[in-house]
């Protein structure tokens, strides 16, 4: 079994930069020195079968143990250099920087997945909702039939929002593995902070609590290896780590230029709480990926690098320390989106995009997360 994590790194570093990452400005200063330094080397170090030193929280421990085999693990996703490199959680597992995400994917979900497994996609992020389940059931597929190792694809599925609650958490969890058709999960999240609005009477912040009392079941039983939140304000994550006894390790949240959440992904440095981008190219829901590739910033940094807008908003938002989880039907495009790390941004074309930020919301019909209780 493969251990990538705080030890697995060597001695040459501090460990402390581990359990609590770099903070946003230092990410994208990083990202530029190693390209200027080409650092192939110790950043980019490969993965090494060694046993984990004890982890830095001692409540982090039933999560101790990692089968996920990644490549290269990098400090920050600014590190990133291809599809492979990932950065260790707090408990040591290896959070690919680059996913590719279902949501919408439709009917021809196997064949798609199937494509993205080949284009180098090396996590895949779904949802209970997704389709009804039909979604997990096709990543399933897809991944059997890839003939690629079960630990070598990182697989990332939420519990929907009409299964908060100890019980339902526990029983929506068994469903999806049962539709994955998969021993463990490696990444297992809350997709919504809120009830589903026809439950929202017998509904209390309470609630959400025994909701994460069962995901730190599920991660002591072995059932999933990370388990984190999306779409959680800093209140909602300041109240569940008053309450929780094992940290969220993810928060999935919707960032993009338009929405720069910059307050809300320091805090989550801070905490040591990994930020996942969604919508990063506009959103299936919106539809909005013209829009947002003929934004003037993006644009502009899309010709002075020879690279596709996409690529731009993508690398932009891992030199932001966000991990991203483009989802196209499309092999080109996914090829297109991989090729973000064939680019760096200046600090100047770094700054043109953020200045884009209207604080507009694309998904969740605009609702602000932070206005369910
Ligand atoms: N936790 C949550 O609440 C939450 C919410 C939303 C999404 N997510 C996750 O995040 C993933 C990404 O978000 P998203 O799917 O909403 O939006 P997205 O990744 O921003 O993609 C938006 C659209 O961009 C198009 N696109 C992709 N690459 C392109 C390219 N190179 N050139 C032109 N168009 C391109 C895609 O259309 P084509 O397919 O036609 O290429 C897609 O419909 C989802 O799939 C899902 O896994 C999570």
């Amino acid at each position: 079994m493969l251990y990538i994590g705080y030890s697995s790194l060597g001695s040459a570093q501090d460990e402390s930069s581990y359990s609590r990452p770099m903070k946003r400005r230092s990410l994208e200063a990083a990202a530029r020195d190693a390209k200027q330094s080409k650092i192939s080397g110790f950043f980019a170090a490969s993965a090494k079968t060694s046993q984990p030193s004890k982890p830095s929280d001692p409540k982090d421990e039933a999560a101790e143990s990692s089968s996920t085999t990644v490549k290269s693990t990098v400090q920050s996703t600014a590190l990133a250099q291809n599809a492979s490199s990932a950065v260790a959680l707090r408990n040591g597992v290896a959070l690919p920087v680059l996913g590719f995400g279902t949501y919408r994917l439709g009917r021809q979900a196997q064949g798609i997945v199937a494509e993205a497994l080949k284009a180098g996609y090396r996590l895949i992020d779904t949802a209970q909702v997704y389709d009804q389940g039909s979604i997990e059931s096709a990543v399933g597929a897809a991944l059997r039939h890839s003939g690629l190792p079960r630990s070598s694809v990182f697989i990332s599925t939420k519990v929907w929002r009409s299964s908060h609650g100890f019980e339902k958490t526990l029983q929506a969890c068994q469903q999806s593995l049962k539709r994955l058709e998969v021993d463990y999960i490696d990444l297992y999240l809350v997709h919504w902070p809120g009830p589903q609005p026809s439950n929202s009477k017998a509904w209390s912040p309470q609630t959400r609590q025994e909701t994460w009392r069962a995901m730190e079941k599920l991660l002591r039983d072995g059932k999933v290896k990370a388990i984190g939140v999306c779409n959680h304000s800093i209140r909602h994550l300041k109240d569940l780590l008053k309450s929780c006894e094992i940290q969220p390790m993810v928060n999935q949240v919707e960032f993009h230029p338009l929405l720069v959440q910059s307050e809300l992904l320091d805090y989550c440095v801070g905490e040591g709480i990994a930020v996942q981008a969604f919508a990063s190219l506009g959103s299936g829901d919106s539809r909005r990926a013209r829009d947002f590739f003929a934004l003037p910033a993006v644009q502009l940094a899309a010709r002075a690098h020879g690279a596709q807008p996409a690529a731009v908003l993508l690398r932009w938002a891992t030199q932001k320390g966000c991990h991203v989880i483009p989802k196209s039907s499309q092999p080109l495009r996914m090829k297109q989106n991989a090729e973000l790390f064939n680019i760096t941004l200046s600090e100047q074309e770094m700054q043109a995009i953020d200045a884009c930020h209207t604080n507009a919301r694309l998904t969740w019909g605009g609702v602000d997360p932070d206005t369910i209780e």
